[in-house]
């Protein structure tokens, strides 16, 4: 049988019931590991698969983190969980900003203390953390809020990277530019109101693409296993832009 290359690994997933969480899940089980699907939204998490354990786990929630990181035990953590908020600062909410802060950064400080202890237990871990092109890469319009939150999650990453680097523990990002999902499908819908027609709102987000299109969420997770792996054994506190040349 062959090898897969994430045998042996134990690797926890934050918003795994969609678009690139769900993708990472099945492309880590393709690979041999032991994963370990969660999700606010339990309906989502349906029909993954045999071999792969998917349970409840609310970033935003300490208890729910606590739990989930005791039954999962991850070598791999993968925090995809986040949201995006439309407008400028012009437009930006107080709510909006406290919901994002949580959501997007603090349920990354929450996650990452809570599974740390166990891989510095264990010898050694793999933290991934998904943060956007659009952060301090790159600017992109009415994403104030959201920038802002991904451009934390690079910063976060850099200083878990370098606190954890003599024991055995990688941290790193991912930058994507835009990725069909759901959630994707429906800032289009909602762009195309304020613009005229789904088509135009859906022109607007592939033209700032300069391949001319948008990426799959498979493209990203072939990246999300290859940070949880021991080929990238050799980098940490890196940003990982995957953008189709975006900000290139
Ligand atoms: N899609 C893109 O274009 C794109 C680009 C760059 C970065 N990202 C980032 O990738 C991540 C995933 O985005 P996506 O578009 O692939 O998925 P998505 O937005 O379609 O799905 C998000 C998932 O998160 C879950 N979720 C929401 N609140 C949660 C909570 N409190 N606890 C646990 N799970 C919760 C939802 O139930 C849902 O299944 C996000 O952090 C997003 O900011 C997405």
């Amino acid at each position: 049988m062959d090898m897969g290359r994430l045998d042996g690994k134990r690797a926890l997933v934050t918003a795994a019931g969609q678009g690139i969480g769900r993708a990472s899940v099945l492309a880590m089980a393709a690979e041999g590991a032991q994963v370990f699907a969660t999700d606010i939204n339990e309906a989502a998490l349906a029909g993954l698969g045999d071999g792969i354990e998917a349970f409840v786990l609310d970033v935003r929630d300490p208890d729910s983190v606590a739990q989930g990181m005791a039954r999962a035990r991850p070598d791999v953590l993968f925090n995809c969980a986040g949201f995006v908020h439309h407008g400028s600062v012009l437009e930006a909410q107080d709510e909006e900003w406290d919901f994002a802060l949580d959501l997007n950064v603090r349920s990354m400080f929450r996650t990452m203390r809570a599974a740390l202890p166990g891989m510095l237990e264990r010898g050694g871990g793999s933290i991934i953390n998904m943060s956007s092109a659009c952060s301090s890469v790159i600017g992109a319009p009415n994403r104030f809020i959201y920038g802002t939150t991904k451009a934390a999650v690079i910063g976060m990453t850099k200083s878990v990277a370098v606190d954890f680097i003599t024991r055995g523990i990688r941290c790193n990002c991912i930058c994507p530019g835009t990725v069909e999902s759901p959630s994707w499908h429906d800032r289009v819908k909602s762009l195309g109101e304020q613009v005229g027609s789904y088509e135009e709102a859906l022109r607007q987000f592939v033209s700032r693409q300069p391949m001319g299109r948008v990426a799959k969420a498979e493209e990203i997770a072939a990246l999300v296993v290859y940070l949880a792996s021991d080929e990238s054994a050799f980098t940490t506190g890196q940003p990982f832009v995957i953008d189709g040349g975006w900000s290139g």
